[in-house]
């Protein structure tokens, strides 16, 4: 079984990359590396650099004949969505579009799709399951959504498996931390660096689930085939002030937090619940929080004192 696998060589696309090899899949990477590096592809993978907005991408289809797309490239952040909204469709929707289009002509068999909690939008209860209703507030969780509605319509019309994975607040190694999303690893850097952190807020809570229990849950997805809509999660709900308290005292070090009024828009309570996920896929978290910090805080005293 052969894998095309879009955004290998990011934070999530590297770890996804692995599983998959694990489970003896044949993967070849697509990835323009605007925000990430080669660092972390793993040997002896095949990698094209290139933009999914580009044409070429059709000609991948054509002479890789891959069985099953895992689809995770895209423009990640919610600021940037808000200040270049037409940038932010065209990779999050319009390539998807292509992609999907390219699937169908070229016999791909299952299409996997990283969209986020953010399609839900202000909730109304928690957990959050997928019966949730879905209120997108910013153009990056529209263009998110718009997708899945396509990939969607493309399982109905073609015989393609379409599945869609809800991800909550995604942290572990190889985060990039000059996004807005890793805070977990934003958080980490200050303290190594014994930079003041600024919290907005601290009693929001966010569900934190770990980088190689959503790899599993990619290679799960695809192991069992299944389409339809997936909460990944870890169905736990931690305040951001509880997540600062427990990476200082894991890392020993007292840093000093400034605790600074909420931002606007920004949502109190965030939790998902993974039940359909863990029934449907066989899949539940591995990784505590207490756990995953440790592998997390080793990767970047690691990284931040160079040794990697
Ligand atoms: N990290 C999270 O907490 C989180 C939560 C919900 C959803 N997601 C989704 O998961 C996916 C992976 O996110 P990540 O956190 O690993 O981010 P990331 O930035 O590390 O990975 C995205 C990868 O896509 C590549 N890419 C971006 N635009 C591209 C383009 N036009 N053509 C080809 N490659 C392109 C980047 O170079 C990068 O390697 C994204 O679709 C993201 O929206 C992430």
């Amino acid at each position: 079984m052969k894998v095309l696998l879009t955004g290998g060589a990011g934070f999530i696309g590297s770890h996804v990359a692995e599983q998959l090899v694990s489970h003896g899949y044949e993967v070849v990477i697509i990835d323009n590396l605007a925000s990430s590096s080669k660092t972390y592809l793993p040997e002896g993978i095949k990698f094209y650099e290139m933009d999914i907005n580009d044409f070429t991408v059709e000609s991948i289809f054509k002479s890789e004949k891959p069985d099953i797309v895992i689809h995770l490239a895209a423009q990640t952040s919610v600021v940037h969505s808000m200040k270049e909204p037409y940038f932010d469709f065209q990779t999050n929707t319009a390539a998807t579009v292509k992609l999907l289009q390219y699937a169908a002509e070229n016999g791909v068999r299952q299409f996997v799709f990283a969209s986020s909690a953010a399609v839900y939008g202000e909730p109304v209860y928690l957990p959050i399951d997928e019966h949730h209703s879905v209120d997108p507030q910013s153009f990056y969780a529209i263009s998110k959504y718009a997708a899945e509605l396509y990939i969607t319509a493309f399982g109905k019309q073609h015989d393609i498996t379409p599945t869609i994975l809800r991800f909550s607040n995604v942290y572990g190694p190889r985060q990039n931390t000059s996004g807005e999303a890793g805070v977990v690893g934003i958080l980490i850097l200050k303290l190594l660096q014994k930079e003041n952190c600024i919290i907005y807020g601290g009693k929001q809570t966010r569900d934190f689930v770990f980088v190689k229990d959503v790899a599993i849950a990619c290679a799960k997805a695809v192991i069992e085939n299944k389409g339809g809509i997936f909460n990944i999660s870890s169905n736990t709900e931690l305040a951001i002030s509880e997540l600062y308290k427990s990476v200082s005292e894991k890392m020993s070090i007292d840093g000093e937090a400034f605790f600074h009024p909420y931002r606007e828009g920004e949502l109190v309570r965030s939790v998902l619940s993974n039940e359909k996920a863990g029934k449907e896929l066989v899949w539940k978290p591995n990784y505590s929080i207490s756990k995953g910090l440790d592998e997390t805080i080793e990767h970047y005293i690691h990284r931040y004192t160079g040794s990697i």
